[in-house]
């Protein structure tokens, strides 16, 4: 049976560059505050003119470059992203005629901070069953449109920036290589601790002026609670899919997880016992970029700590549902 390996990963990030001195302007808060919170020193919002199918284009042309494929290359397209251009059709579609591949198939999936991983998890699936041997997995936000600028939501605007992956995976038979496990979970009972209500089919009419009067349009989350599972779960579900292939935490050259907070990838680090060349993190730059936070950071540290073939990598995701996973795999 093939493994799916990585063959080339594309990032793209808007050009604009945002402070936090920047959000200061905007509301009661400061550069002090989100530093020593979150880690977080700048993120990227993108312009009028592009989307979240830009960005992806963008980073998916570079993944192409890298990887010397054109994109009729492309058998399937996996879309992971909570922010799509439109209400529907999903951003694959979009993604689909801008990259000229009409008839390849593409699916949307929306698992949050934990997209890239739970694509990772169908992709692989289809390509060690048959199914396709190239697939184009992207995770893409723009939140920087769905923030709420004021005081009122300072907790969560000050967190999220905008940005893509794109990671071109493609069937190996080459011993040893490829993605190892994939291991997934949810717990809908805090589905409610960071979530966005509205607009939503479960109002009448879906769509109501109120929906930004009170708040429910934004994004809600209850951070120490996201924080208490997030630095549990993610080294339960790391050791997991260790345990589950005979390997130790001493065995994995990187451990990329999800850029939600530095602290957050702080402190599973120590629990892990990993040192500091073991994890490498980016969230200073780009604050938390969702699903497309994986692999941006999996893009830099590929080249900034060297990886080389063979070498074990740990993906780790945490976010809202909540959803949580991981993914092992030799370079
Ligand atoms: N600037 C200044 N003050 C702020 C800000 C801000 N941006 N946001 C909140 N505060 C205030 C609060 O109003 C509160 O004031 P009060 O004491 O007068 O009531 C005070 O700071 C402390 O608020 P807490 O929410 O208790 O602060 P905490 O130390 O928990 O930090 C944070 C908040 C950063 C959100 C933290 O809980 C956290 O990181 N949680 C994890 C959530 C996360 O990482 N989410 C990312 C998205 S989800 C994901 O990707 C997994």
């Amino acid at each position: 049976m093939p493994r799916t390996a990585i063959a080339a990963i594309g990032t793209c990030v808007p050009e604009r560059v945002v402070t936090n001195d920047e959000l200061s302007r905007l509301m009661e808060t400061s550069d002090a505050w989100i530093r020593e919170r979150t880690g977080i020193e700048e993120r990227h919002w993108v312009g009028e003119e592009t989307g979240n199918s830009d960005l992806a284009l963008a980073a998916t042309n570079q993944a192409l470059d890298r990887a010397g494929w054109k994109a009729t290359d492309i058998e399937a397209i996996v879309y992971a992203s909570l922010s799509p251009d439109f209400m529907f059709p999903g951003d694959g579609c979009y993604l689909n005629a801008k990259l000229g591949i009409p008839g390849v198939p593409a699916l949307d999936i929306r698992n949050q901070c934990s997209g890239f991983v739970y694509g990772l998890s169908v992709a692989d699936a289809w390509i060690r069953g048959g199914s396709y041997r190239r697939v184009l997995l992207v995770g893409s936000e723009v939140h920087s449109t769905g923030l709420d600028l004021t005081t009122r939501g300072r907790d969560v605007s000050v967190i999220f920036g905008d940005g893509a992956g794109a990671a071109l995976l493609e069937a190996t038979d080459e011993p040893g290589r490829g993605v190892l496990s994939c291991e997934l979970h949810a717990d809908g009972r805090h589905a409610k601790e960071l979530s966005t209500d509205a607009p939503g089919s479960r109002y009448h009419p879906r769509l109501q002026p109120r929906m930004l009067e009170d708040g429910s349009a934004f994004a809600h989350m209850e951070g120490q609670k996201v924080f208490k599972h997030a630095i549990s779960r993610m080294p339960e579900v790391v050791r997991s899919v260790l345990d589950e292939n005979g390997l130790k935490t001493t065995d994995l050259k990187l451990l990329i997880p999800h850029q939600a907070n530095l602290r957050i990838s702080q402190m599973v680090q120590r629990s892990l016992e990993l040192r500091d060349d073991q994890v490498f993190n980016n969230i200073m730059k780009y604050g938390n970029t969702t699903a497309a936070s994986i692999p941006i950071c999996l893009a830099e540290a590929v080249e900034a700590r060297g990886v080389k073939r063979g070498d074990l990598i740990c993906l780790a995701a945490f976010g809202a549902g909540f959803t949580w996973g991981a993914a092992l795999l030799r370079w």
